[in-house]
Parts: C-alpha cells; structure tokens; sequence
C-alpha cells in the first residue's frame, strides 16, 4: 500500500489477555459512561508529589540528555537521538511491545501514533504486519524510526513520518490495527522532548487522537492505547466515547507508583 504521506520515510483480531487486578487502594471509581474502569478520582498530594519529582529527574536527566544513545529493548537494538522517548528507562514501552508481540498482525496494515524510537512500531512488524507507518510529532523521533527499522532488518515493512497525531494521513480505511503510547499527563510540555510526556493541558495536544483514529481505522479495525492509572481516565474516557468508539481494559501491569493499563477500542 502506498500512502500518500509528507514525508517518505514506516488487524488483528484481539488476543484476550486475561486481566491482572491492579494492586494498591484505589478510591472509589466515578461511575458513568465514560468511565474507563477503576479510576481514582484523583491522585493523592504525595503520589502528586512522586509524579512531579520522577518528571522533574526524567526531564532533565533523560529526556533532555544530549548525544546519541544505543540501547536494546524488547529484543531490537535502538539509537536513540536526543529528545527521543527513552523506551527501556520508561515501562510503559516494553510493556506495550510485548502485549504487541501476542497479537496476529499478519498482512496487516498498522499505525503507530506517537513512535518514539520506533520500538511499538517494530514489535508490530515483528509479529507480522504487512506495513507500518509510525508517526510521531519530533521529527529527531521520525529519523530515529526509520534508521532503527533499518538496523533490525524491517526497513521495508517500517515507514515513518514526521506528523501531528494522524494528520499527515488522509482520512478513510487505511489500518486494521492502530497503537499508541501517547503522553498521558495533561501538563503545558516545556519542549518537543517533554511533549513524550506532557499532552498540554486538558490533553489538548493529543485531544483529536482518537477522532482521526477513528476515521483512517477500517470497521472491524481495533486500536489499543495505553494509559496510567494516573491520567485523567474520566476526561480520556469522553473523547473516546465521542470519537465513536467503545473502550475495554484489556492489559495492566502495576508498578511502584502507578498501574499501566492498555484499552482496546472498537469502532461502535
Ligand atoms: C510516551 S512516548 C512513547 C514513545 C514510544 N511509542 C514508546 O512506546 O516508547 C510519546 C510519544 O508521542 C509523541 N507525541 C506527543 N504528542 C504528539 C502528537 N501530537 N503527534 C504525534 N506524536 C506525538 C512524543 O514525541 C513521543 O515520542
């Protein structure tokens, strides 16, 4: 499939992973339609304070670090150029490249909105996608895609594409599979590098996310993001619900100060 995209570069049926139950007290989950599951209302001061001090040392000891770094994560080996997502510092990736690797993506046709260093682009190529396109706002993370699809030997099935969310695409029924990692702390970003991490206020930056997913996904497609336990799981839960699409958690896994949880969503 060619996709008329700016810039050249990157289905499957769920598996159902059975769910582990997140540990640690939670509060009283709010309930309505948009509830995303077990929601706190939210976050303690300290558990604030914890989130502020783990960004303020990510920010400036990792995601600003300057100079190209190599790394290997979820079995690819990765350069990282700075400002890049650092996937083997940060859970979420590995964790989310493994959910990818029990998925059947064969011949299918995927997206990867918010690709980093490419690592969720590669474990869907991995696990037999016919394409990927990885897509992501940094371009220092579009060039980082494309070199490390190279280096691991998918360059032919893995483009990527400097891109705000899905905008570089036309609309219409390009994917059967779209995955995303996207920021999931609604802080004002500093920088491009903190944009990994902060959605702007709201989720400004990420709001459309779901509704151009929603239109470039084939009907029977499904998408999976991942959130924490620590996001606004109310507000996230609405502009999914408004996109069209139905959510289910479908994957957790707890870590010391959050609960990482994936969601299937179907077009309704
Ligand atoms: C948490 S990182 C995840 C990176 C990678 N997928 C992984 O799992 O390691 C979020 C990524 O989303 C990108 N991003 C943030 N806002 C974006 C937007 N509006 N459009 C495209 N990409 C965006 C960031 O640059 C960053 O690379």
């Amino acid at each position: 499939m060619t996709l008329p995209v700016s810039k050249a570069s990157a289905s499957a049926e769920t598996i159902l992973l059975a769910e582990n139950d997140i540990v640690g007290r939670q509060s009283e989950p709010r309930q309505d339609s948009y509830s995303l599951g077990r929601e706190r209302a939210s976050p303690s001061v300290f558990r604030r304070f914890l989130r502020g001090a783990v960004h303020f040392l990510a920010y400036n000891f990792i995601l600003k670090r300057g100079g190209t770094r190599t790394m290997s994560a979820a079995g690819f080996h990765l350069a990282l150029r700075p400002t890049v997502f650092h996937p083997k510092l940060f859970l979420t990736s590995e964790f989310f490249a493994d959910f990818i690797a029990k998925l059947d993506l064969s011949g299918k046709r995927v997206a990867d909105v918010g690709t980093g260093s490419g690592i969720l682009a590669l474990a869907a190529a991995r696990a037999g996608a016919r394409q990927v396109i990885a897509l992501d706002i940094n371009p220092a993370a579009a060039e980082a895609t494309t070199g490390n699809a190279r280096a691991n030997g998918f360059g032919e099935r893995v483009s990527a594409v400097c891109s705000n969310l899905m905008s570089a695409l036309p609309a219409g029924p390009l994917f059967d599979v779209i995955v995303s990692n996207p920021p999931f702390f609604p802080g004002e970003p500093r920088d491009i590098a903190d944009r990994a991490w902060c959605a702007g206020p709201g989720y400004r930056d990420i709001a459309l996310l779901f509704e151009q997913a929603r239109q470039r996904l084939t009907p029977t497609g499904r998408m999976y993001v991942l959130f924490s336990s620590d996001s606004d799981l109310y507000l996230l839960g609405r502009l999914i619900a408004k996109a069209g699409f139905r959510a289910r958690r479908i994957a957790d896994r707890s870590i010391l100060i959050e609960a990482l949880i994936i969601y299937e969503l179907r077009p309704e």
